[in-house]
């Protein structure tokens, strides 16, 4: 890959051993995917900022990390591990409490802002069309591709890292125009409202996972496509997919000789039955990704005066900022349950203190038993606080 004179300065550490650490991750990255050189970006998004996913070595890497480095462009974090005013409410121990202040220190440290969330294209962090970045969190990088036409790969949080403190990132895969072409076209019918894109999006992701999707007959809102391209992500690794006249890459696109897959109602009961149990939950968890305003809205006027079980926990997961716009309503969900910020159901570390967590986001239903020991209920949002109520 070719180094500029400065980029090379870098790499033999001429700038310290922070930079010449992420120097070194980018060169690797590059080689490894055949990148010519670097290009310069104008934004990051890391992951990694949980306690709970990157324990004791990540706060090791994020030392060595910020000891002598800054990063160059408008960096956002992903949700840590507990709501940082609420996390005595959410029964997060004290030992892992503090670890995270911890870790949060270190991000300050390395001038990334500490709003944590998954869905920074909404609030702090928003791409134009056309945009360079280096984005990890695999939904809202695929929004940002998607939907907001920026281009990023998949990146991970140590490359994210590096690629920020550095300000730029290996020139390969999603940022070239051969890469961003359908790959599959997908023919849908009957699909309808925020829970049916998640089930879409996780029937699309398992049966053409690694591929770019083309849609047809869908005409999805912004809160459905964020649902949508959070559970393709996670179920197929998908980090790009264009919809027919909605998607700001959809236009001109040749669909000659692509496979075409049909997806309908049938196929969206199957995967809901598939991923989810049938028991009661001791936590109902809505935000994954995490609410916007609008969803906040929706979601205060069905739990309007309602009563929840008190069996029942529920967090309505969302950023420190959109909660900010929206005050009423927080008040409003904090009285049926819990308006729970900074963090989310899978980064949070409630395999501590629930068994069985019931969510509409697939994405959620991918990784709650894995990461979290959890059984699933996977509802819509209205059924779910209709099922405690
Ligand atoms: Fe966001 Fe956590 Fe889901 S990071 S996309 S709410 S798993």
């Amino acid at each position: 890959m070719f180094l500029s004179r400065e980029e090379e300065d870098i790499l033999a550490g001429e700038r310290g051993p922070g930079q010449q650490r992420a120097m070194e991750l980018l060169v690797a990255l590059g080689r490894i995917y055949d990148a010519k050189h670097l290009v310069p970006i104008t934004s990051a998004h890391l992951s990694g900022v949980s306690y709970k996913t990157i324990g004791e070595g990540g706060i090791d890497f994020l030392i060595e990390m910020s000891m002598d480095s800054k990063v160059k462009v408008p960096t956002t974090l992903n949700p840590m591990g507990m709501d940082a005013e609420r996390w005595k409410e959410m029964r997060i121990p004290e030992s892992f409490a503090n670890r995270q202040l911890v870790i949060m220190e270190r991000y300050a440290a390395l001038g990334v802002s500490t709003t944590c969330s998954c869905t920074p294209y909404l609030t702090e962090n928003v791409p134009r069309q056309g945009d360079t970045i280096a984005w990890a969190e695999s939904s809202a990088l695929s929004y940002a591709n998607s939907v907001l036409g920026a281009r990023t790969n998949r990146e991970g949080g140590p490359g994210a890292l590096a690629a920020a403190i550095l300000g730029r990132t290996p020139y390969y895969g999603l940022h070239l125009d051969e890469n961003r072409a359908p790959t599959v076209v997908v023919e849908v019918d009957g699909v309808e409202g925020i829970f049916d894109h998640s089930l879409l999006g996780h029937a699309v992701g398992q049966s053409t996972g690694g591929s770019v999707p083309y849609f047809r007959g869908i005409a999805p809102d912004k809160d459905e496509l964020k649902i949508m391209a959070a559970a393709m992500a996670a179920a197929g690794s998908v980090a790009l997919f264009h919809v027919e006249g909605s998607t700001p890459e959809s236009d001109g696109q040749d669909l000659e000789g692509l496979d075409i897959v049909h997806i309908g109602r049938k196929d969206l009961d199957e995967v809901r039955s598939r991923i989810g149990v049938e028991e009661e939950p001791d936590l109902i968890a809505l935000g994954c990704p995490h609410l916007s305003v609008r969803e906040m809205r929706e979601l205060a006027l069905i739990t309007k005066g309602r009563k929840r079980s008190p069996n029942v926990e529920v967090w309505f997961c969302t950023s420190r900022s959109t909660a900010s716009q929206c005050p009423e309503e927080v008040a409003a969900l904090n009285r049926f349950g819990n308006v729970v910020c900074d963090t989310c159901m899978i980064v949070a570390p409630i395999e501590g203190t629930h068994r069985v967590t019931a969510t509409n986001s697939c994405k959620a239903c991918s990784y709650l038993p894995g990461l979290c020991s959890q059984k699933v209920v996977c509802r819509s949002a209205p059924q779910l606080l209709e099922m405690i109520s």
